[in-house]
């Protein structure tokens, strides 16, 4: 019997990875999430209802919660997603970001190395970002495994922290631990927080696309479906205390990820061409903002044989359609309170 805790389960990236992992010979898939803002029950609701899933509605930080989980189901792996992830939200209150992914990695690493008395048979994978590399100049050479950490913002130092944590706890109590940098992810159940699935929604709805600062901003740009394959096979093949990168060599300017948005939402609602360009705007920048991320992946390419699948060109139109086609559940994520961020984050910018 094989049982994976997965933390941030009701989350974009983790939901994509719960439906992966539901496809396959996991027998039990147990999900803790506290359902913050972020996540969703209705993200996996059909698996839980179909018993493919347990899920646990809960706190990572809550260390009698989290010793339970390990005692009940004596987990063989846990892939670790919880986490405060938006930047932005990072800048206007820090806390939360502290707690949750410095706090609650900590109750994590900590529960699995006591009840693991071996590293046979069990894995941990802590799931982090390239952020926590901070910046690169137009020609520097792309993130690497030995890149020294200079993280930039609030959320990017959280995540920091949390992988020094996890190494700290592999070499020197052997915790069976690996961990993951990706960047941007883009694909559905995307909370509309950040850059695509917001700029996706408002050109559909005709309202403004703020662009910080000029908009040069590069991101490497990865299908959420990629990541969730990459994350599976660093779980199968993934060395012990290894780090892997995860990147599709795909950067993409703001400005111009923005323009495809548009292109694209126009196609697909039979606008005029340029229509939804027109609602570009460019707003004050953010405070401390990374210019440029790149990541090398080649590690992960040559010795865990995972390439990307999907391409830009192709992906984000079915995006487009993909938010379009699921509007009851943008209706339900946005929420008072989700309007009282997007007010607080953008009015008199
Ligand atoms: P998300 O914000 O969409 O989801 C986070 C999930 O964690 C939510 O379901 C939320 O309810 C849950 N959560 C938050 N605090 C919790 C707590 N204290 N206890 C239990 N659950 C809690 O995030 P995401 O974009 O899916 O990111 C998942 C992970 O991947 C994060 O660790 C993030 O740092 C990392 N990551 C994200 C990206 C990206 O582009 N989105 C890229 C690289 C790495
Ligand atoms: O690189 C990986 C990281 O990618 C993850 O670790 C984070 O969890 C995830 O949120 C993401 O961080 P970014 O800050 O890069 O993503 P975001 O979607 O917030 O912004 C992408 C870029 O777009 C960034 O340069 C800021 C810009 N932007 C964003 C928003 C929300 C805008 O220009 N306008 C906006 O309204």
């Amino acid at each position: 019997m094989t049982a994976w805790l997965i933390t941030g389960g009701a989350g974009f990236i983790g939901a994509n990875f719960v439906r992966m992992a539901a496809g396959g010979a996991v027998d039990t898939l147990v999900v803790l999430d506290a359902l913050t803002y972020a996540g969703n029950l209705a993200n996996i609701s059909d698996l839980v209802d179909a018993g493919r899933v347990q899920f646990h509605k809960g706190d990572i930080c809550d260390g009698a919660l989290v010793d339970w989980l390990f005692e009940r189901y004596s987990f063989d792996c846990v892939v670790h997603f919880a986490a405060e992830s938006h930047v932005d939200r990072s800048i206007l209150g820090p806390q939360p970001f502290l707690r949750t992914n410095i706090e609650g990695t900590y109750v994590l690493i900590d529960a699995a190395r006591r009840a693991w008395q071996s590293e046979e048979g069990h894995r941990f994978v802590h799931v982090s970002t390239d952020e926590v590399f901070g910046d690169l100049a137009p020609h520097d050479p792309a993130f690497t495994a030995t890149t020294p950490y200079r993280p930039s913002s609030p959320y990017a130092a959280s995540k920091a922290a949390a992988d020094h944590l996890v190494r700290a706890w592999q070499r020197t109590y052997g915790l069976p631990a690996i961990i993951t940098n990706s960047g941007n992810n883009y694909g559905p159940w995307q909370f509309p927080e950040k850059l695509i699935p917001l700029m996706i929604l408002n050109a559909i709805e005709g309202r403004e696309l703020p662009v910080y600062g000029d908009g040069g901003q590069v991101r490497d740009w990865l299908h959420v479906s990629d990541h969730c394959r990459a994350i599976m096979a660093v779980i199968e093949g993934g060395e012990i205390g290894g780090t892997y990168l995860i990147g599709a060599d795909n950067p993409r300017a703001n400005l111009d990820v923005v323009r495809m948005i548009c292109r694209a939402v126009d196609a697909q609602l039979e606008l005029t061409p340029g229509t939804s360009e027109k609602l570009i705007r460019h707003v004050k920048d953010r405070p401390g903002h990374d210019r440029r991320y790149a990541l090398d992946a080649t590690i992960l390419r040559t010795k865990l044989g995972w390439h990307p699948r999907e391409t830009f060109e192709t992906a984000l139109p079915a995006l487009v359609r993909w938010y379009l086609d699921h509007k009851d559940w943008t209706d339900a994520v946005r929420t008072g309170a989700y309007r009282q961020y997007y007010e607080r984050q953008y009015a008199g910018r």
